[in-house]
């Protein structure tokens, strides 16, 4: 399949691209024509995707940074931009999950989610709107889920996807006159590492609720990160693109 060059010599940050979604969109972004920074806690992840990117003709930049870690997150950027010079695009998509009934989540679980989740973007958001606020560019897509809308079982994980659409509509307003874009999409259930952990029971009940009937590839998800990440998308900020295969126009779907 050849796609569209819309991203040539863009350089791109995705935070926790050593698999799933984010492994998917730096893929996608480098056969777009971006150079990557691709960000993960685990190295030999980060690396084998690194090398990918390479074998396609583009820069790659590994980094196994925390981003829920401030100073970390900083160093990240910093890093970044000696390589590269400058940065055009923020994937915040280092996500994790610690689901728990509310009675039984521990203060730890909650803690652990909000951090990687909601801090993680802020920190990266905030380190690199300086460098865009700088050269009145930039393109910012957070990942969100629809679990934003509430999900039994995801109270960490629920509140932190709604604070990251809150954060999106907050720096949208707040940017777009750096011309800075900052949108948000809400996957519904992808085939990634991530859901692999859910039971086949519960994953098939999930899919009968599912307009278009399948689970969602990382590839569906990568398409509109780029069309995001693209200036086909200038006039688009504040937005939440939900890309659930249509589970949620119901509704939450939960
Ligand atoms: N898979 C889905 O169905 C789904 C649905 C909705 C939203 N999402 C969101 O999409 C994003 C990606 O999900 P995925 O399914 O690819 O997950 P994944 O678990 O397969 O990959 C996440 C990656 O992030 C890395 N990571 C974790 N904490 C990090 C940190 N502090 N700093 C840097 N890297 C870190 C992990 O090492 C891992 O490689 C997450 O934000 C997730 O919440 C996923």
């Amino acid at each position: 399949m050849s796609f569209p060059k819309r991203l040539t010599d863009k350089i791109a940050i995705i935070t926790g691209s050593g698999r799933g979604l984010g492994a998917a969109t730096a893929l996608r972004m480098a056969e777009e024509g971006a150079h990557i920074v691709v960000n993960d806690i685990a190295e030999d992840a980060a690396k084998q995707v690194a090398g990918q990117i390479e074998k396609l003709g583009r820069r790659a930049l590994v980094s196994t940074h925390d981003v829920s870690n401030t100073a970390q997150a900083n160093a990240l950027v910093d890093e970044a931009k000696k390589t590269f010079g400058t940065i055009d695009i923020l994937v915040n998509n280092a996500g994790i999950t610690r689901d728990s009934m509310l009675h039984k989540l521990t203060e730890e679980k909650w803690d652990e989610v909000i951090r990687v989740n909601l801090k993680g973007p802020f920190n990266m958001g905030q380190a690199c709107a300086k460098v865009m606020m700088e050269k009145k560019y930039g393109k910012i897509v957070n990942l969100a889920s629809i679990a934003w809308l509430g999900n039994i079982g995801q109270t960490n994980y629920s509140a932190s996807k709604a604070g990251v659409v809150g954060l999106t509509r907050t720096w949208a307003l707040e940017l777009s006159r750096y011309q800075i874009n900052v949108n948000a999409i809400a996957p519904g259930l992808i085939d990634t590492q991530m859901t692999q952990a859910i039971p086949a029971e519960v994953k098939e009940k999930f899919i009968n609720k599912i307009p278009m009937r399948r689970i969602g590839k990382p590839e569906d998800i990568a398409a509109i990160v780029c069309f995001l990440a693209s200036d086909e998308a200038n006039y688009v900020t504040g937005q939440c693109i939900q890309i659930d295969g249509g589970l949620t126009t119901g509704g939450a779907g939960g």
